[in-house]
């Protein structure tokens, strides 16, 4: 569904991304892990047309690469921010249906917004600004709108950060729904390796923008080279 090849992006001497290749299928929950500075994020800003890069990255078998962020968005590739990312004056509704109105050109639909409330737990907080949200409603709500622009594949970017064990479990809950009841593919960028092997299908580990490994999560974080470049030091 979301093919990345031989992709590689520098920021002057630095490589970020050191010559990638990955594929997304349709349907899975794909995870990416690796130490901070790895190039997680910047996988995701290269797929959501950020910045120039070499390489290829193909959604749906049509090449994306170079489109700008909003046709790309259309074509039904949404995200989220490792920092949440919300206009703290408007409601909650109000922004679930900037979302809704982003992803369609036909302006906002009053029941999809509603549903999309409803899903991510946020209906009795409607008409809160957004301002006056905790932290794990502000990331249900973030979540809210890009589920708002009815993406096919939706890329969250350490969604975990900064949450309680109670809090990891609404998340998890919310993602598989998100998954299963809606048929969503979900690349997940996390940290919190139970979480991955819980509830990704395909794990992909990289270490300075180099792939380390990919494939089946158990298999994957028993490699003694992934244990030695991330678990080691991070798992604790
Ligand atoms: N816009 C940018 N300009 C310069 N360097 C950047 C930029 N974005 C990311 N980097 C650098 O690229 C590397 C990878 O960053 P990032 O993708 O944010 O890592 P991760 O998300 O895995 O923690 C880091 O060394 C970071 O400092
Ligand atoms: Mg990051």
């Amino acid at each position: 569904m979301l093919r990345v090849t031989n992709v590689t992006k520098k920021f002057g001497e630095l490589t970020a991304v050191n010559n990638l290749s990955f594929e997304v299928c349709q349907g899975q929950i794909f995870g990416i892990a690796g130490p901070n500075g790895a190039g997680k994020s910047t996988v995701y800003n290269l797929i959501t047309g950020l910045y120039d890069f070499k390489g290829t990255i193909s959604f749906k078998e049509q090449d994306i690469s170079g489109l700008p962020s909003h046709r790309i968005a259309r074509l039904g590739i949404a995200r989220t921010f490792q920092i949440p990312q919300t206009f703290p004056s408007l409601t909650v509704t109000k922004s679930i249906e900037v979302g809704s109105y982003f992803g369609s050109l036909k302006g906002f639909d009053k029941d999809h917004v509603d549903q999309v409330l409803a899903f991510v737990n946020l209906a009795e907080k409607r008409d809160a600004p957004t301002g006056s949200l905790n932290l794990l409603h502000k990331k249900m709500l973030m979540i809210g709108a890009a589920l708002a622009t009815r993406p096919e594949i939706l890329m969250l970017d350490e969604p975990m950060a900064g949450s309680n064990a109670k809090e990891i479990i609404q998340l998890m809950d919310l993602i598989r729904r998100i998954n299963q009841d809606l048929g969503i593919t979900i690349i997940l960028i996390e940290h919190f390796m139970k979480v991955l092997t819980e509830l990704t299908q395909t794990l992909l580990i990289l270490e300075t923008g180099t792939k380390i490994c990919c494939g089946d999560p158990q298999k994957v974080t028993s490699d003694p080279r992934v244990i030695e470049c991330y678990l080691g030091n991070c798992n604790d």
